[in-house]
């Protein structure tokens, strides 16, 4: 490997070497980063390796644009939102001479490993210059929305949940004063996790995601039983991914526009309107729109998000002095555990038996 340093010496085998390994946040932030990079980089200084930050994920690599992690850089950091060593989308296996780019930096500049942190998508970008590169990579899931397949929980999505929480509550007392319908539209992309979550926290009278229809009929139908029975407000909870359907069988997926982010994916939104749009006319109820937006990703992670973050941290330094590359970080029940990056492919839906806990709730 390329930089590897012998500095220890115990009989005939060497007890010890010096590795340097770069820390890449690639993708949309999200609360608990800092943390994973904390982590990351003590338990290397721990072992005497040398931690370097690579500056957009990716793209620091492919513009060989770095700066030393050391205690210094990395104190203070474990209760702030965003990544001190900034984030992108690039995709070095969408660009030009991306590929050449990223493996040159790793071998001229005697990286030993890179440990990219990121969501589905910078997964699959990982396994691929692991499998078809061979470059010495080891994941860390990251994401609000929940979604990256073979690991229980990623951090940022217990921040997100009880931001949303938070919210529900609060429009709880001001639905409750008015006689109003409030609908609320969380993030989530294409599964439904926040919504879920924070529907069953927040106590939400009806909860729509993309895992499983439920028509505009249905959920009218769920507000007006509330309502005969003497309730006069009620709280739906939208994922922005969930189409808005109806009991005709037409449906269709609402998008903020008809743009797509760099990595292709619809830019979703504004469901939460159109749903309360529909509601007002068909039920007659006053009804309020709310869509937390950008909000569930920014600030402070929740002490959970803290303590998972430092433990993928802690896993990703491991697996790197254990030189297990090609693998990703992953939570199994209570156990910190890793998985090939090779399983970790598609999207994790959401657990439907969350759903019907939440339904109990309906109506
Ligand atoms: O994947 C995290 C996420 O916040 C999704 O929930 C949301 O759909 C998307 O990113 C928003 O992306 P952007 O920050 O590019 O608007």
């Amino acid at each position: 490997m390329a930089g590897v340093i012998p500095i220890g010496f115990a009989g005939a085998a060497y007890i010890f070497t010096r590795v340097r390994v770069g820390v890449l946040t690639a993708g949309g932030d999200c609360p608990g980063l800092n943390a994973v990079i904390r982590a990351v980089t003590r338990k290397c200084l721990n072992g005497r390796h040398e931690v370097v930050g690579l500056r957009r994920g990716y793209l620091g690599l492919a513009e060989r644009n770095y700066f030393p992690l050391d205690m210094r850089s990395v104190s203070g950091i474990l209760p702030l939102g965003g990544t001190i060593v900034s984030t992108s989308s690039f995709d070095p296996f969408r660009e030009p001479e991306g590929v050449e780019r990223v493996s040159a930096a790793v071998e001229e500049d005697g990286f030993d490993a890179i440990v990219a942190i990121g969501g589905e998508h910078t997964m699959s970008i990982t396994r691929r210059l692991w499998e078809e590169n061979r470059l010495p990579v080891v994941g860390v899931p990251k994401t609000i929305d929940n979604d990256v397949p073979c690991t229980d929980f990623t951090f940022g999505f217990d921040t997100a949940v009880q931001i949303a929480t938070d919210a529900i509550d609060r429009l709880h007392t001001t639905a409750q004063s008015h006689d109003r319908v409030m609908v609320i539209e969380v993030m989530g992309r294409n599964t439904g996790w926040i919504a879920v979550f924070s529907g069953i926290a927040g106590g939400a009278d009806a909860i729509l995601i993309p895992e499983l229809e439920l028509t505009v009929e249905d959920t009218c139908k769920a507000i007006n039983t509330r309502h005969e029975r003497g309730k006069d407000f009620s709280i739906v909870v939208v994922a922005e991914g969930a189409e808005l359907a109806f009991a005709s069988g037409e449906k269709r997926q609402v998008r903020a526009s008809q743009e797509t982010d760099q990595y292709g994916y619809p830019r979703l939104g504004g469901i939460g309107q159109a749903l309360g749009t529909e509601i007002e006319a068909r039920t007659g109820f006053e009804t309020r729109v709310t869509t937390l937006g950008h909000v569930q990703r920014g600030g402070t992670p929740t002490a959970t998000d803290r303590v998972l973050a430092t433990r993928y941290g802690i896993q990703a330094a491991e697996l790197v002095e254990e030189q297990r590359f090609g693998e990703m970080t992953a939570l199994h029940g209570q156990e910190m555990t890793s998985v090939p990056l090779s399983e970790v492919q598609g999207l994790k839906p959401v657990d439907l038996g969350y759903l019907r806990l939440a339904s109990t709730f309906f109506g």
